[in-house]
């Protein structure tokens, strides 16, 4: 039998041997014969003091573990890498791929016979997921949930939307140092995750659409009781899943999911990093994702989910009208309700259960939408031949069509010493540009690409630019932003051959980003390029693997060796 403890024998070229020596072991820890007879659900614990995002994560896995208990299976719990955004050098996304190199390898290295796995600050579900697809073994994923809201002088604050509108409004002089600390103190009000539509939210909602987890599992608020109630009942379906021995993710994935999966990351105005993360999940399977297929179907599905920073919700809003099973319903044909989820149910299923809730305006119909297209756009030009992503849901519609000259800031360093300089010769209708802030340049491709507005154009007024750059944003933030420029500059991308002075020119409608220079002058500029050393370290260890092997972000930025069939 290859199940249960017997699963996955250490080898010692004795295999009665091996199981007899780690039963003895285990019952170290007091087990019975009849509990290690039974079958194993494996938990993730991404429990740690660093992330306060995944506090709530003891009492979720209590919860699975009864859930598992009830049904006649075995839990145990195992520990794997926590990554929080805000306490993550240089950045979170550099940990991602160590996160889900790491889950995979524990998920196949012990024995279970099915794993939930636990996550949810930005990077987790993605690494979780990446790991579970390449490890394969049968897989029920629980969002920690996001945060509930919290309030500042009667208005409603959520992290991180209201983090950056307000640290804007102190860097233009209009809030006090002691009301800047009174807000830090009322942005994150619980554990959970941003509870706007930034990346965690993004993610959870795609997990859910995906059928990877539960209905209703992306938008219970972190603290409430009903997500317990949800993760006894996902250790219940992983328990059920153990017995069945599937269906397995690559039952559940296909090409139909992931075209939902895009569908939704449109409507709900998702993260930017919704796409790249998106991007590395499927080259985990079959089923690549075209980034101009992504673009057309933006053009068809219209923004419904009214949460900041599209539009004016919180997440606790969005699963009080209905959450996730609700939007499908309402964006009707556009979802492939075939597809199947964890619990045996067709997203068809999951629909039919939607809750109907008379006068909630958090999810729109279809022919009141927030945005009559989605919330993001892949851009091309001379400047991104690769691609290019605007969230053109959550930036000022006046800039879409915008010539501006460049204002040039030759990496995250440079533009930290130089962006508030009183003498920097920079104008509210000019470009600011980012580079060398890419997956390979930085490293790890830092949420540096909502470059602040110069203090002195912001103390003036001035709330949004045009910002270019081959960094990420975070997904809660808001302005006309260009991000993720691939080829990226480190690499030699054309966003390295800019000079302050030229003028670029962005047409979201027409999908294109261009530098307005001679191709001469371009190619006279390529020939003198010098590429710029690697970063400080990467001679060894994990810095060197991530500086070898990196994909570029049009491809997910996960390790090439990664993906689906290996280099
Ligand atoms: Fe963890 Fe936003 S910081 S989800």
């Amino acid at each position: 039998m290859t199940d249960g403890l017997r699963k996955g024998l250490t080898s010692y070229g004795d295999a009665g041997f091996s199981l007899f020596l780690r039963k003895a072991f285990i019952k170290a820890m007091g087990y019975s014969d009849d509990a290690l007879d039974r079958p194993i659900v494996g938990i993730t614990n991404t429990y740690s003091d660093y992330n306060p995002c995944h506090g709530n994560v003891p009492d979720i896995i209590a919860a699975v573990k009864r859930g598992v208990m009830l049904s006649g299976a075995m839990p145990f719990e195992f520990p794997t890498i926590s990554i929080a955004e805000s306490f993550a050098h240089p950045t979170s996304m550099y940990l991602r791929n160590l996160m889900a190199m790491e889950t995979e390898e524990m998920i196949r290295a012990q024995p279970m016979d099915a794993v939930i796995v636990i996550g949810g600050c930005d990077k987790t579900l993605p690494a979780q997921i990446m790991a579970a697809i390449s490890a394969d073994l049968p897989t029920v994923v629980i969002p920690v949930g996001p945060m509930v809201v919290g309030h500042h002088k009667g208005e409603v604050l959520g992290a991180c939307t209201d983090c950056r509108r307000l640290w804007g409004k102190y860097r233009a002089g209009e809030i006090d140092d002691p009301e800047i600390e009174a807000v830090n103190g009322r942005l994150a009000p619980s554990v959970g995750t941003c509870m706007v539509m930034g990346t965690a939210s993004t993610m959870a909602c795609i997990t859910e659409t995906l059928g990877l987890s539960l209905p209703m599992s992306a938008t219970i608020p972190a603290p409430h009781a009903e997500r317990f109630r949800l993760a006894e009942a996902s250790g219940k379906v992983a328990a059920a899943m153990a017995k069945a021995k599937g269906p397995r993710p690559s039952e559940i994935l296909t090409p139909a999911s992931f075209r939902n999966a895009q569908v939704v990351l449109q409507a709900i105005g998702g993260s930017t990093n919704g796409l790249i993360h998106l991007t590395a999940i499927a080259n985990r399977t079959p089923y690549a994702i075209d980034l101009d297929a992504f673009d057309k179907i933006g053009r068809e599905v219209p923004v419904l989910v009214d949460l900041k920073p599209s539009g004016a919700h919180y997440m606790e809003h969005f699963h009080h009208a209905g959450g996730v099973p609700k939007l499908l319903k309402q964006l009707g044909g556009l979802i492939d309700l075939d597809a199947r989820t964890v619990t045996g149910q067709s997203l068809r299923d999951v629909v039919a259960g939607a809750e109907e809730v008379p006068g909630q305006d958090a999810i729109r119909d279809r022919h009141d939408p927030i945005k009559p297209e989605g919330g993001l756009a892949v851009l091309h030009g001379n400047l991104a031949p690769r691609g290019a992503v605007i969230k053109h849901s959550a930036a000022s519609p006046k800039l879409l069509q915008h010539t501006g000259r460049a204002v040039v800031f030759e990496s995250v360093e440079d533009m930290t010493l130089r962006v508030d300089d009183p003498d920097l010769d920079v104008n509210a209708d000019d470009i600011l540009v980012l580079r060398n802030a890419g997956p390979k340049g930085a490293p790890g491709m830092p949420e540096a690409g909502y470059l602040p507005i110069p203090k002195k154009l912001a103390r003036s007024g001035v709330k949004d630019m045009v910002r270019i750059s081959d960094a990420r944003m975070s997904g809660t933030a808001f302005g006309t932003i260009v991000l993720h420029i691939t080829p990226e500059a480190a690499v030699g991308g054309p966003l390295a051959l800019v000079r302050t002075g030229d003028r670029i020119r962005l047409d979201v409608a027409k999908r294109s980003i261009d530098l307005l220079v001679e191709p001469a002058e371009l190619e006279k500029r390529h020939a003198a390029l010098k590429l710029p050393a690697p970063p400080p370290g990467t001679n060894r260890g994990y810095a060197y693997l991530f500086n070898e092997t990196i994909l570029q972000a049009d491809e997910g930025c996960d390790f090439d060796f990664m993906r689906r069939g290996g280099k």
